[in-house]
């Protein structure tokens, strides 16, 4: 065999196992199972002094690694907002991957440059966003926040006469950063990474849905960033981002929208009402890897002014080319990087425009399923299910958090627990694909059981 031949095997032999996988998944339980979780401790050994066979290295990974994989890929996997992987995004990445293609450069990764273009074409048109809009092809959520608020410091700073790429923040004129009492953790991360100080913000009253109430908005005035919520990750909520951004903008302030799912409502045309007004906004922080369904990771920045956006990331050395078109490490945190724009291109392709507003329609309907069921068993449902987010209570926090345990060990589905606004619950997020109405049906029904025998 030639070496040529032998990576051939060994990737024909890594599809084998990876398809394996994933048909194994709707067989066995979705949690990791304990045995598979203590076998993990066979892979603490010293570093080998010489080489080991590739075929051996897979065959180790996928002996001790699959098993131990929470299974996500399926149809009954409700934690957090995770979504699944497209085919084609699952297929996308797997070739870009041969490729290995370092995408910050349009001349290197000439493939790459041109499917973010394509993909930001459409998505702002799929998003309702203002079409000249530059984006930025990120890790994730919590980065797409940092890549729009450092855009929106270099905005608000710049009109004060403040450079704060040259000069930074100490002795910059101050910056108010407002934003809602229920607006997500990763926000308030962004906020401290960027030197806003995660306390040194104006914090608005959410109501009982955790949406930012507009009335008690404060006066605005100077240098001021506000950051709105299109998704809340516990009851799906969206700020009222109409009202909010008109007196925002009458101060000269920058609004930002985290809408790490709850941005792709305005792909479905039963759900775009949701979004209403968040276009007005100035910059936008998205996922692909939640709601999209392209595999980990991937997250969206989009920002109004694509020069702003560019202001704030760009850098420049005389042995790095300018080609004239738009260079994506002109526009990110990172300069090296995987072709992430490969993925959303080949998700957006497969699905179509019909495609992806069932994709995002569909969940949100079997979100609704289990809202009904579960309140016709007799459980509470505490938040408005008009999105893919449900919170249930089953009754004393500690009957909810032995349902949530009992639910995860018996292996149909898996959810996670929370406590919203001071009362346990259990999250049921909708979000791949994969998920039939048969999953929905199946988990329902065990859900069900699982809290009947759990009652007091
Ligand atoms: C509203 C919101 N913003 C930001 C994030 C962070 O996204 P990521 O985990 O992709 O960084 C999440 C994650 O759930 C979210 O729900």
């Amino acid at each position: 065999m030639t070496t040529d031949e032998t990576t051939g095997a060994l990737l024909r032999e890594t599809a084998e196992r990876a398809i394996r996988y994933l048909m194994g998944l709707d067989a066995r339980g979705v949690a990791v199972p304990p045995d598979a979780l203590a076998r993990l401790a066979t892979l603490d050994e010293p570093l080998p002094d010489g080489p080991t066979d590739p075929a051996a290295v897979l065959a180790l990974l996928d002996g001790i690694g699959s098993p131990a994989t929470t299974a996500t890929a399926g149809g009954r996997f409700f934690g957090f907002v995770i979504g699944g992987s497209l085919p084609a995004a699952l297929a996308a990445n797997w070739l870009a991957a041969a490729w290995d293609q370092d995408a910050g450069m349009s001349a290197i990764c000439p493939i790459n440059a041109t499917l973010e273009e394509v993909a930001l074409r459409w998505l702002v048109d799929l998003l309702g966003l203002p079409p000249t809009s530059g984006a930025a092809f990120v890790t994730g959520g919590t980065m797409a926040n940092v890549a729009a608020l450092a855009t929106a410091r270099h905005a608000v700073l710049a009109r004060v006469g403040w450079d704060v790429e040259a000069d930074g923040l100490f002795g910059a004129p101050p910056v108010a950063v407002v934003l809602g009492a229920e607006a997500h953790a990763s926000l308030l991360k962004a906020l401290g990474l960027l030197g806003f100080g995660r306390n040194r913000v104006v914090t608005v009253p959410a109501d009982g849905q955790g949406r930012m109430r507009a009335d008690a908005l404060p006066p605005l005035s100077g240098p001021t960033i506000v950051c709105i919520q299109a998704g809340n990750v516990n009851t799906g909520a969206f700020d009222p981002a109409g009202e909010i951004i008109a007196r925002a903008h009458a101060a000269g302030a920058w609004v930002h929208v985290d809408g790490a799912f709850g941005l792709w409502a305005a792909a479905a045309p039963g759900r775009a009402h949701l979004v209403a007004g968040c276009g007005e906004a100035d910059s936008w922080a998205t996922d692909a890897h939640k709601w999209l369904n392209v595999p980990y990771d991937s997250g969206l920045a989009f920002v109004r002014d694509p020069e702003s956006l560019r202001a704030a990331m760009a850098a420049t050395a005389a042995y790095l080319t300018q080609s004239g078109q738009r260079e994506p490490d002109q526009y990110t945190p990172e300069m090296s990087r995987r072709a992430r724009g490969v993925e959303v291109w080949a998700a957006l392709r497969s699905l179509g425009r019909d495609g992806l507003a069932d994709l995002i329609e569909r969940t949100c309907r079997y979100a609704a399923r289990f809202a009904e069921g579960l309140q016709a068993a007799g459980f509470q449902i505490l938040n408005e299910v008009a999105l893919n987010q449900v919170l249930v209570s089953f009754g004393e926090p500690d009957v909810t958090r032995r349902v949530i345990a009992a639910l995860q060990a018996e292996g149909t589905c898996w959810c996670g627990g929370t406590v919203w606004q001071g009362r346990a619950a259990m999250r049921i997020s909708v979000s791949s694909w994969a998920t039939t109405e048969a999953d929905i049906e199946r988990s329902l029904a065990t859900m069900v059981r699982i809290a009947g025998d759990a009652r007091p």
